[in-house]
């Protein structure tokens, strides 16, 4: 049975050239503004809300998670999804067939500051000679690819964007700035029987709960990091052992979902407290991306979900059932103690922000692996993805805030 991630082994994509639409601004007038403390120059051009900061701008203060999604046709989506070479059928909704395209549309707009708008040449020359990786789920391969389009329109020349599969790893390379932004497939942190990048529909998930190893060493050396585990851990049953697979010399099936949640993110954060090369690796870890597999959280019959929905939902402070609190503050709290003992290390609080988007999921738009039953044909609500996101789409925007981290804040 073929997984998430596409059944090919190596594969390799080459850009080509694209139109350059992102090129076009219109910019209409220039503000400059002097703001308070030491926050220094911002420069802002007339252009709903996205602002080009000279160097030292800072962004102290401003809370990237708190505002409001809004419509905005003349600078929204930042990128084609037919014109992204680095595109999966995974996220591709237009290309399966969806019609209403207005979720492409709306841009993440924060009550108390702008967001930068984003610049591939800028965000490459700052990683020169750098070598960035995505350590997650397929909700973080969702992220990877998102950032990929991103700057896709802003290298020309093909031969020089380059993604290639090893594996577990999938590189990208963007050769005229030394680049690397890799994916590495790792969907519980810790080894488990998920750990295939094809073949990880497991009906049993058992996971070496203290072994991290074998995958650390394919990233510890990255200048970035940036991590997701969420949605494999909501499985109501799994099987934790120790020693190996084949001679396990400890097991227990612990059913508290929280209690092996910490005792991954304690192996994982142990590793990095080790491990890590403090004074050269940043790291970000994106914190739960909400489903929207229940309908009733949001006032639709219990039983609907994310299909046929084509509008966020605009209640400030919307939260559903599915996003559970008390994973989101254990990894919130590991982030924390890893801060404390001297990490680099950003919570990228995504969460909310991305609650709001109901419309933002592939639906029945998307490739399916496994062939719909005629019974789930006639009621598509029953295998509609409510997971993932369309790109363009909510992933662009938790690029926007990390570009805005790497440009200002590192
Ligand atoms: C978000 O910002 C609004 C307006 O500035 C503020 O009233 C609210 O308390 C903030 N919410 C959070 C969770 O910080
Ligand atoms: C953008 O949206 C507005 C309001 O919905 C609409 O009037 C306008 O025609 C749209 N423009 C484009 C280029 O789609
Ligand atoms: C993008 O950033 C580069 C490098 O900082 C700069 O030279 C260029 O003018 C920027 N482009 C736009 C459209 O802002
Ligand atoms: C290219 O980047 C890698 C890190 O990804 C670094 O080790 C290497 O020294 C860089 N090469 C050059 C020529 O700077
Ligand atoms: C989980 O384990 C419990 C107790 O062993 C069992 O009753 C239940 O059916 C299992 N649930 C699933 C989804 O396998
Ligand atoms: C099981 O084996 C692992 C690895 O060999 C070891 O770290 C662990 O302490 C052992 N656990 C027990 C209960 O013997
Ligand atoms: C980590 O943070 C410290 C303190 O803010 C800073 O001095 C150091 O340069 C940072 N290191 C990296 C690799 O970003
Ligand atoms: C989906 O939306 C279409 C158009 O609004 C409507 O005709 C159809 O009944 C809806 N289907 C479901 C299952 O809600
Ligand atoms: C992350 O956002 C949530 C609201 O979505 C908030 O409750 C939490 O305090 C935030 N965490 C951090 C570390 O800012």
């Amino acid at each position: 049975m073929k997984g998430i991630v596409e059944g090919v082994q190596k594969v390799k994509v080459h850009g080509y050239h694209s139109v350059g639409f992102m090129l076009v601004m219109g910019v209409i007038m220039v503000v400059v503004y002097l703001c308070g403390d030491d926050s220094g120059i911002l420069i802002r051009f007339g252009f709903n809300g996205e602002t080009e900061m000279v160097e030292d701008y800072s962004f102290e203060g401003c809370d990237f998670f708190n505002g409001s999604w809004v419509y905005d046709n003349k600078s929204r989506p930042l990128y084609k999804e037919r014109q992204c070479p680095f595109m999966t059928d995974d996220y591709s909704c237009e290309k399966y067939g969806r019609k209403d395209l207005k979720y492409q549309f709306w841009r993440w707009q924060p009550h108390g500051c702008d967001l930068p708008r984003f610049n591939g040449t800028a965000l490459l020359e700052k990683l020169r000679n750098k070598r960035v990786v995505f350590v997650g789920d397929s909700v973080g391969k969702n992220h990877w690819v998102s950032l990929l389009c991103l700057i896709d329109t802003w290298i020309v020349e093909p031969s020089h964007k380059v993604a290639e599969w090893h594996g577990s790893l999938i590189t990208f390379r963007a050769s005229e700035y030394n680049v690397s932004i890799d994916f590495y497939w790792e969907p519980l942190l810790v080894e488990s029987n998920c750990d295939d990048p094809v073949n990880h529909r497991v009906r049993d998930r058992i996971m070496k709960i203290e072994s991290i190893e074998k995958h650390a060493n394919q990233w510890i050396n990255a200048d970035m990091l940036i991590f997701d585990s969420y949605s494999w851990w909501l499985e109501p049953n799994m099987t934790l052992l120790w020693g190996s697979f084949e001679n396990p010399n400890k097991t227990i099936v612990e059913s508290r979902r929280v209690t092996r949640y910490e005792m991954a993110l304690k192996t994982w954060s142990d590793w990095l407290d080790t491990h890590l090369d403090r004074k050269k690796t940043r790291i970000f870890f994106t914190s739960l991306s909400p489903d929207h597999k229940e309908g009733g959280d949001w006032g639709k019959t219990m039983g609907e979900n994310c299909y046929n929905e084509t509008e966020p939902i605009m209640e400030e402070g919307y939260w559903g059932k599915g996003s559970d609190t008390d994973l989101m503050r254990t990894a919130q709290s590991a982030v924390q103690d890893l801060e404390k003992k001297g990490l680099n290390i950003t919570l990228l609080n995504i969460t909310q922000l991305s609650q709001y988007r109901k419309d933002g999921h592939p639906s029945i738009n998307k490739r399916h692996w496994v062939t719909p039953t005629k019974l789930e044909l006639a009621n598509p609500v029953l295998y509609a993805d409510c997971l993932h996101w369309c790109l363009p789409g909510v992933p662009d925007v938790w690029n926007e805030i990390l570009y805005a981290y790497i440009r200002y804040k590192i």
